[in-house]
């Protein structure tokens, strides 16, 4: 074993604290990298009992075949080409004073519909929208019975892609729905929390607007502070190290990412440490998660926030409002954030 892997080994042994019988909070960086990319440790499985939404009990494998077919649509070369696009939405921001994550949410699924369908579908942002907040058996049955109907006559867009791939329209549709729904209120509370970091540094909203690089390095150190999925929970599907199989472990890139040993003055804002060159280990920086289930949509997220934060910044000033409430739940977003968007 060379030097590196023997020492992520030793640090996996025995990293965690455990929060509650059977449950590890692992918050040390390599043990974090090392377990997160076992292929023994998957996140919970959804309800299989759930008619409308379960992959049934070859799901897993079958959303690895899709996540591989998808994988050409996600480059960053495919992601480059749609730049334009995000553009006229972007400069199609609300003006006065705007409930941020409202507004973000907006542009972003305004994005990533047309993404993903390759057109404008009515009604699927809204659907998509109910859903989250609702969870409930009978909206879900409305947004899986809207995607399948236009899945079913789709030339463009992903449908378009996974049927020359051959999967049927069941998959179609639930990888379809796995994406507009990962790719709605997530994106748009990091870009929530870009508004508010910038909105209230005149400064930073100067050089991001003329450098783009910067506005970059400004979204890089938003999803540091503020990663929307602040806690990764995995299982155990075997023993690992000291962890028996059936154990839940707990990730949390909100906690790694404010670590001082890894980032010096770990609670300010501060996008030139981006600047350097050099790059944090991955186990201390993972706001797309780590691993086989790492974020497929990463670059996609990462060029649409750049984007529209330059885009806005271009013609708009951004001032403070209202200070976010506390975020709750698995969502870390800011809540009723008001920012007043000047032109
Ligand atoms: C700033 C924006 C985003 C962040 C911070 C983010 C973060 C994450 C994280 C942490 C996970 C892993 C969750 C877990 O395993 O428990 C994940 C999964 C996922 N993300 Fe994202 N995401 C973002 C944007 C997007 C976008 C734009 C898309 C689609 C276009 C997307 C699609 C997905 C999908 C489909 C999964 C599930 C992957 C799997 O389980 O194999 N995400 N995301």
């Amino acid at each position: 074993m060379n030097p590196r892997a023997a020492a992520l080994s030793a640090a996996a042994a025995r990293s965690g604290a455990e929060v509650e019988p059977g449950v590890w909070l692992v918050t040390d960086p390599l043990a974090a990298e090392r377990l997160l990319a076992n292929r023994a440790a998957l996140p919970p499985r959804g309800d299989l009992r759930n008619e409308v939404t379960s992959w049934g009990p070859d799901g897993p494998a079958m959303w690895m075949a899709v996540r591989r077919a998808m994988r050409p649509l996600l480059s960053a070369s495919a992601v480059d080409a749609f730049v334009p696009q995000m553009i006229e939405v972007a400069q199609g921001i609300g003006q006065g004073v705007v409930d941020a994550m409202r507004e973000a949410v907006r542009l972003v699924s305004a994005i990533n519909v047309r993404y993903v369908l390759g057109e404008d579908v009515p009604r699927i942002s809204s659907l998509v929208d109910k859903e989250l907040r609702s969870q409930r058996r009978r909206v879900q049955r409305a947004t899986f019975e809207v995607i399948r109907q236009h899945v079913r006559v789709s030339r463009t867009g992903f449908p378009a892609h996974l049927k020359e791939h051959g999967f049927d329209e069941r998959t179609i549709t639930l990888a379809v729905r796995t994406m507009l729904l990962s790719s709605h209120n997530v994106p748009a509370a990091a870009l929530a929390w870009c508004f508010h970091e910038v909105s209230a540094r005149p400064d930073v909203q100067e050089r991001a607007r003329a450098d783009s690089q910067f506005c970059g390095a400004v979204v890089r150190e938003v999803l540091r502070l503020h990663p929307p999925v602040w806690q990764l929970p995995r299982q155990l599907a075997e023993a690992v190290g000291d962890y028996p199989a059936g154990a839940t472990l707990l990730f949390s890139p909100y906690l790694n990412q404010r670590d001082p040993r890894a980032f010096a003055e770990p609670d300010e804002f501060r996008p030139q440490r981006w600047l350097s060159g050099t790059c944090p280990a991955s186990g201390s920086y993972f706001p797309f998660a780590l691993g086989p289930r790492f974020c497929p949509g990463s670059q996609l997220a990462l060029t649409e926030l750049t984007v529209i934060l330059s885009a806005v910044l271009q013609s708009h000033q951004l001032v403070p409002r209202r200070a976010p409430g506390p975020s709750r739940g698995i969502l870390h977003a800011p809540r009723k954030l008001r920012i007043h968007v000047q032109s």
